[in-house]
């Protein structure tokens, strides 16, 4: 029997945070052990919003390294870098022109970015879920664990491959695309900024202080969650909507201590502010020093985890191959010979 399969990935834009991590990452490191996983590196995402040239490949090898110090077994999952694979692009651009332009523009996370760019949104940054939807469907994907934020995402690749796809060029007992289902977790699945607990955790968030990265040092982070915002409120607790920054910082305290939402809830219950900062500053530092020293080993030797996208480039794109293969074929393209 073939184990469900599994694709997910993140953008090279600088450090992964918390939210990566928790929101999927973690997910990631579980569905090893009993799903066929492939994680890529989403480069070709990166450049949707303006991106710095120096930094592009150095972010890249980054973010593959954090794959792996977080637990990802590249023994056990493909990890590879996703415009190493061109079948994206080309699956995305077939993807393009069977999907209606009004679908893209009510996409919530194209709407916020947008705004942020102002005059200068390109036509990636809208058509960006399209290329998304390529990146899972092109794995024949069962799952993919994502972070709240791209919910909209997965079902609009959802919507290509059975309304847009399997139901105008294929047929019912062989569908040219497997719709995949998005697999979110209840609890990391939305970690929110430490400046605003409205707003989610970011990496473009121009407030260094409003994230934790995997990479932060001790003091940073103690920094960071001492300037975090707090209320008047002595005692932390959850689901307060008048209190969405207690709701977050003792949910991270919950997830990162290993202690459970219960547990956590009565431990802090009594809390003030000035107690319960150093006690999540230091659990975050402990949490964080197994990632930081694997990172550090990794890192020492790039040969290593560029010997690993290779390997994870081919398995990628002999599996890429055969769908594309399907779907072009499906499309009615003339063959190359
Ligand atoms: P990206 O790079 O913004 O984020 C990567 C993953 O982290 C999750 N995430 C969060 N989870 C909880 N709380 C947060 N504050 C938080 N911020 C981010 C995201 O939900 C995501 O799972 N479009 C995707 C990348 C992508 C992709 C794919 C994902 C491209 N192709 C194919 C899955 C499958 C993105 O920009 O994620």
């Amino acid at each position: 029997m073939q184990r469900p399969r599994v694709l997910s990935g993140v953008q090279p834009t600088g450090a992964l945070h918390l939210g990566n991590w928790l929101g999927a990452i973690r997910n990631w490191v579980d569905l090893q052990s009993d799903h066929d996983t492939f994680f890529c590196v989403v480069d070709l995402h990166a450049i949707t919003v303006p991106h710095n040239p120096a930094r592009l490949a150095e972010d890249t090898r980054t973010t593959a390294a954090l794959y792996l110090a977080c637990g990802i077994d590249p023994e056990r999952s493909t990890v590879f870098v996703q415009s190493h694979v061109p079948a994206h692009s080309e699956l995305g651009w077939i993807l393009n022109c069977v999907t209606p332009l009004n679908w893209l523009e009510r996409m919530i996370q194209f709407k916020e970015k947008a705004i942020k760019q102002g005059d200068n949104v390109s036509v990636g940054l809208l058509d960006y879920p399209v290329l998304m939807a390529a990146d899972i469907l092109l794995y024949d994907a069962d799952l993919v664990p994502v972070g709240e934020d791209q919910k909209q995402h997965l079902e609009l690749a959802r919507d290509i491959a059975q309304q847009r796809i399997n139901s105008r060029f294929g047929s019912e007992e062989a569908p040219l695309l497997k719709v995949p289902k998005p697999l979110i977790l209840s609890e990391g699945a939305r970690v929110m900024s430490l400046t605003d607990g409205r707003s989610k955790m970011s990496k473009s968030d121009p407030n260094e202080g409003s994230r934790i990265t995997l990479l932060d040092p001790p003091e940073l982070i103690t920094k960071k969650v001492k300037r975090a915002k707090t209320d008047p409120v002595i005692g932390l607790e959850f689901g307060n909507p008048e209190r969405p920054e207690a709701d977050n910082l003792l949910g991270l305290y919950a997830l990162l201590s290993g202690k459970g939402r219960e547990a956590a809830r009565e431990e802090c219950a009594a809390m003030g502010w000035g107690a319960f900062k150093p006690l999540l500053a230091e659990t975050l530092v402990e949490a964080l020093r197994p990632v930081q020293e694997r990172y550090r080993a990794l890192r020492s030797d790039d040969g290593q985890i560029d010997a690993v996208l290779r390997q994870g480039r081919e398995r990628a794109a002999d599996v890429a191959a055969t769908t594309l293969r399907r779907v072009r074929d499906g499309l009615g393209f003339l063959p190359a010979r």
